[in-house]
C-alpha cells in the first residue's frame, strides 16, 4: 500500500498552477481553522444571534461572523487573492494588491443548524479575474476551482478543479489527508432532498416529481423514495457526492421575486461544479447552472442536483410543462 497522500501532495499532482495550489492551500487553512472553533463555540460563547442583518436580509449568527472573518484573515496573507465576495459582505472586499483570482464563499452555510449541534459547512469557488478590471460576473463553468468543508463527525474537505472531485478528511494533527481520490455520483437513486413544508408553494412540475416519489413502488416509478433534508446545503450535498440523491431548491411561488433561496456564486456554482465532475448533473430546471450569467454577486438561482438520471427526470418535467 502506497503511503497516505495529503493535500499538499495532491496539489503538487493535480493543480493547474503552483499559485492556484497556494490559493487552496490558503482556503482549507480557513476551513481547518473554523472547524477547530466549532468544536468548543458552545462554551466559548459563540453559540446565537448578533443583532446584525446581512445584505440577505438575515440575521447574522456569531458564527457566521467569526467564520467570515477567518476567511478574511487567511485570506490576507496571500498575495495572489485581490477579490473576496462573502455572504455576509454587502459588497465584494478588495484586497491592496494585483492578485488574479478572486474567491467567492458561504463561509458558514447552514447556520440554523449550529445551536443543535448538526452538520455546517464553507462554500467556496475560485475565480480569474484582472486585478485592474475584475469581471466577477462569470458564468460557473469558468470556475477555476471549487470546494467545501463539512464541518460533522469527521471534517471533510471536498475539491475540484473541473475534472474530477477529491475527497479529504482533517487529521488530529490538523492535515486535510486524501480519502478518495475521484468521487463518483451514483446515476441512480431512491433518495430525494426538499424542505417539504413548502409544498403549497411549488410550481407544477417538482409537485409532479415528488409525487410520483412518495407514491414509490405503488405509483407510475414503481421504485421506493426516501426523503432526507438536513437544512445545511453542504451535508445534503455531501450525502449526495457520497451515496447518491437529488437536492432541490427549485422557484417557487415564494422565491420567484429573489429568483430562487440559494446562491449562484457562492452556493450553487460551487456545488454544481463538484457535482459535474463527480458524474452527476445540476440543473435550474431550464438549463445548466453552470451556464447561467450572473448579474449580481448575491444573485439566487433554482437549484435541482445531484444524480444525473433523477436530475433529468425533473429537467423532462420542466420541458413538458413549458
Ligand atoms: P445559510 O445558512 O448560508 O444562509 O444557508 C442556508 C441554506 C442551505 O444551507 C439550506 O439548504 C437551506 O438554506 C435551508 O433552507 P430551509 O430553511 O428552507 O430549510
Ligand atoms: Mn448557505
Ligand atoms: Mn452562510
Amino acid at each position: 500500500m502506497s503511503a497516505p497522500k495529503t493535500l499538499q501532495d495532491w496539489l503538487q499532482a493535480e493543480a493547474p498552477s503552483s499559485e492556484l495550489a497556494g490559493v487552496i492551500t490558503t482556503i482549507a487553512a480557513a476551513c481547518a481553522e473554523i472547524a477547530k472553533v466549532l468544536r468548543t463555540a458552545p462554551t466559548d460563547g459563540l453559540a446565537g444571534a448578533t443583532d446584525h442583518t446581512n445584505v440577505q436580509g438575515e440575521t447574522q449568527k456569531q458564527l457566521d461572523v467569526v467564520s467570515n472573518d477567518i476567511f478574511i484573515k487567511h485570506i490576507r496573507q496571500n498575495a495572489a487573492i485581490s477579490i473576496l465576495i462573502s455572504e455576509e459582505l454587502d459588497e465584494e472586499l478588495h484586497m491592496q494588491n494585483q492578485g488574479r483570482f478572486a474567491i467567492a464563499t458561504d463561509p458558514l452555510d447552514g447556520s440554523s443548524n449550529l445551536d443543535v449541534n448538526v452538520t455546517v459547512g464553507s462554500i467556496f469557488s475560485v475565480l480569474a479575474v484582472d486585478p485592474n478590471a475584475p469581471d466577477l460576473l462569470q458564468p460557473g463553468s469558468e470556475q477555476l476551482a471549487a470546494g467545501y468543508a463539512a464541518y460533522g463527525p469527521s471534517t471533510s474537505l471536498l475539491l475540484t478543479f473541473g475534472k474530477t472531485t477529491a475527497a479529504f478528511t482533517l487529521s488530529n494533527e490538523g492535515v486535510f489527508m486524501l480519502d478518495r481520490e475521484a468521487v463518483q455520483v451514483a446515476a441512480q437513486s431512491g433518495e430525494y432532498a426538499i424542505n417539504s413544508a413548502r409544498q403549497r408553494f411549488w410550481d407544477a412540475p417538482t409537485s409532479t416529481y415528488v409525487a410520483q416519489n412518495i407514491a414509490g413502488e405503488e405509483g407510475e416509478l414503481g421504485k421506493r423514495y426516501n426523503m432526507r433534508w438536513v437544512g445545511s446545503m453542504v451535508a445534503d450535498i455531501h450525502r449526495i457526492l457520497m451515496r447518491g440523491g437529488i437536492f432541490l431548491y427549485p422557484l417557487d411561488s415564494e422565491t420567484t421575486a429573489k429568483g430562487g433561496r440559494l446562491r449562484l456564486l457562492y452556493e450553487a456554482n460551487p456545488m454544481s461544479l463538484l457535482l459535474e465532475a463527480a458524474g452527476g448533473a445540476a440543473s435550474t430546471g431550464h438549463g445548466r447552472i453552470l451556464d447561467v450569467v450572473p448579474t449580481d454577486i448575491h444573485q439566487r438561482v433554482p437549484v435541482i442536483m445531484g444524480s444525473s438520471a433523477e436530475v433529468a427526470r425533473l429537467d423532462a418535467l420542466y420541458a413538458k410543462a413549458k
